[in-house]
């Protein structure tokens, strides 16, 4: 049975741990000062002084990809590194570890991915996010969710034509990030709606707003073209979840 109380989240004052804060009020929260990926002996201290934790769900990372073109090292300590300790620390002290991972594992080039399509990212951001699930599977209770999402309103004058992506606002994602880890469920899910362009998202979540348009072409940085996900293996684990409640 899943109980509030003994989940830990990393990233607790991003975009996501705000909603998901909502949603499982009484789990705990460090800061990044209390509990910082790239100091492990912290974090296993934090652990001992809180026996009652199972579970930690990771979605902590330095995520902006032009930040990670320009300072790989950041990337690499806290992605791939950072993301490293949690995993030692969830397998030497037997705690299941949720990680929040990203469609941008993909390389771009077909949409549509399946949770065990192949994984070849196109720039630095997606391969240090691919570098922390590399290490998030040397341990066996896990449960990886990649996943895409902004904040509501649409935070930028112009948004992309020519990029697919299965994006929805955090608040959605959130909802079913808390769905999968309150059922315990464990393995890889993708998370997100239907295929659409960034531009068409960007519509969808400020109908309001003047939304300009522009190319990925016109971005100083290799950017994915289509990495729409298949949401199907979560649509079926929603629709049953749903019918036993
Ligand atoms: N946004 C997206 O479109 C998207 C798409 C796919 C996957 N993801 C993944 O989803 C997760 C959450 O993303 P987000 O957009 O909510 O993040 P965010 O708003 O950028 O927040 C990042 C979080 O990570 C924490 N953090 C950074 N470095 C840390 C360190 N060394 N030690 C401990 N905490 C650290 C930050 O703490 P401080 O505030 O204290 O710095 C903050 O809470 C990330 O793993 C990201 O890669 C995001």
């Amino acid at each position: 049975m899943f109980n509030e109380t003994e989940l830990l989240m990393t990233g607790g004052s991003g975009l996501l741990g705000g909603e998901i804060k909502k949603l499982i009020p009484n789990a705990l929260y460090p800061s990044s000062n209390e509990f910082n990926l790239t100091n492990y002996e912290q974090m296993e201290k934090f652990i001992a002084s809180h026996p009652e934790i199972k579970t930690i769900l990771h979605a902590a990372a330095f995520t902006a990809p032009p930040k990670c073109e320009e300072d790989p090292i950041s990337a690499i300590e806290a992605n791939i590194n950072g993301t490293g300790n949690i995993a030692k620390l969830c397998i030497k002290h037997d705690l299941k570890l949720i990680y929040v991972s990203t469609d941008y594992v993909f390389k771009g080039d077909k949409g549509n991915y399946k949770e065990d399509d192949p994984m070849s990212p196109i720039n630095k951001y997606s391969w240090s996010k691919l570098g922390g699930e590399c290490a998030v599977r040397m341990h066996d209770n896990i449960l990886v969710i990649r996943t895409s999402f902004g904040p509501v309103p649409f935070q930028y004058p112009k948004a992309f034509t020519d990029q697919w992506t299965s994006r929805q606002s955090s608040q959605q994602v959130a909802e079913k990030i808390a769905k999968l880890t309150k059922a315990e469920e464990q393995g890889t899910y993708h998370v997100g709606t239907k295929r659409r362009t960034v531009h068409e998202y960007a519509k969808d979540i400020s109908p309001d707003q003047e939304i300009g348009e522009i190319s990925i072409e016109d971005i100083p940085m290799p950017m994915p073209v289509d990495t729409s996900l298949d949401t199907s293996k979560y649509e079926k684990f929603a629709q049953q979840t749903n019918q036993n409640e």
